[in-house]
């Protein structure tokens, strides 16, 4: 099969946009940089990456008869807002389990920003105190046993949506969307940063870029801080979504690159650097980015820029991916 013959449910206003940031350009005094939108590129609860991977989820959870859309994150996961969003426009329900996956002392840590969203949006939001990274949830069984207790149908949706098979198809179609927009701005982006935790992200890139002529790097940011982990997902989410869209040969280890280094010793802790990241890109571009993932894929495209490890003739896409709701639970490191 290719790309286009799976279904896709449009949640997303289309392509997204892709602008120049020069005066961070200018600021860095490396390559140039451009930023393709993902936070704006739906009108449902400010989008985000998730609702690209879900066009794709979406006509499979209709195909099931579900009548519920179950899903599992952290307490400030933009991924179960978006699944909220997503329900709420198709006619469904939604159960999100809430972890604490961040130690993370804001005394509204739970009520404000993305899990404020979801329960505006009519979710059902269940906190539950396990961390991240623990394997098989008893608190995920027990909402699917609940919703089917209830008379319900559940489709489950992992979190980040991307243990799941049609997971990767969203950003292997942001690749060809890259392509086109190249097309029509003449310009040809040779490195690609993405911000990479749970994996589909930056594997669908990597694999919906492995079929197009041209070579470039597509370079994974950790912000998971168990970056093992990461890599193994993204190599295994991008070669799984290679073999579905049909990619006529295997990927090499070459094309899979997730870089550690930013991500500090935490998951959704952020460091110095990711502070200074928001700082800057805030006070140059006016664009906002979060202390969970983008500002720590951010610091990595600054540190790599400076450097000079993506070298001065290159033309660099940053993908953001939004997550800015997180932001009202980390009030405290913004107070002048
Ligand atoms: C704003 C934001 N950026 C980056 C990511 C990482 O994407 P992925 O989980 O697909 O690696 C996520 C979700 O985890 C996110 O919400």
């Amino acid at each position: 099969m290719r790309l286009a013959d799976f279904p896709r449910y449009p949640l997303t206003f289309g392509p997204s946009p892709i602008h120049p940031l020069d005066r961070l350009t200018a600021h860095l005094g490396g390559a140039t940089i451009w930023a393709k939108r993902e936070d704006v590129n739906s009108g449902l609860a400010y989008g985000g990456n998730k609702t690209r991977k879900l066009e794709y989820i979406v006509p499979d959870a209709i195909a099931s008869g579900a009548d519920t859309l179950v899903s599992i994150g952290g307490y400030q996961s933009n991924h179960t807002r978006q699944v909220a969003a997503v329900a709420a426009k198709i006619g469904m329900k939604a159960v999100l389990v809430q972890e604490k996956w961040v130690d993370w002392p804001d005394s509204v840590n739970d009520r404000v920003g993305n899990i404020m969203l979801s329960r505006i949006m009519g979710a059902e939001v269940r906190l539950d105190p396990a961390g991240f990274g623990i394997g098989i949830k008893s608190s995920w069984q027990q909402a699917l046993d609940d919703v089917a207790d209830r008379g319900g149908k559940a489709y489950g949706i992992p979190a980040g949506a991307s243990e799941h098979r049609l997971g990767g198809l969203g950003f292997a179609n942001w690749s060809y969307e890259v392509k086109q927009q190249e097309r029509e701005l003449g310009i040809f982006f040779d490195t690609i940063v993405v911000c990479s935790v749970t994996g589909s992200t930056h594997a669908g890139m990597i694999a919906g870029f492995a079929g197009q002529d041209r070579p470039r790097r597509v370079i994974g940011i950790d912000a998971s801080a168990q970056i093992d982990e990461t890599r193994e997902q993204v190599a295994r989410i991008a070669r799984n979504t290679a073999a579905l869209i049909g990619l006529d040969r295997q990927l090499r280890d070459d094309e899979i690159t997730v870089l550690e280094g930013w991500a500090g010793d935490l998951y959704g802790i952020p460091v110095q650097s990711t502070l200074d990241a928001i700082r800057l890109t805030g006070s140059l571009e006016g664009v906002i980015i979060d202390p969970v993932y983008e500002g720590k894929s951010m610091a990595g495209l600054i540190d790599l820029v400076t450097s000079g490890e993506i070298p001065k003739d290159s033309t660099v896409l940053y993908a953001h991916l939004g997550g800015q709701p997180a932001l009202n639970a980390y009030s405290a490191l913004f107070t002048s």
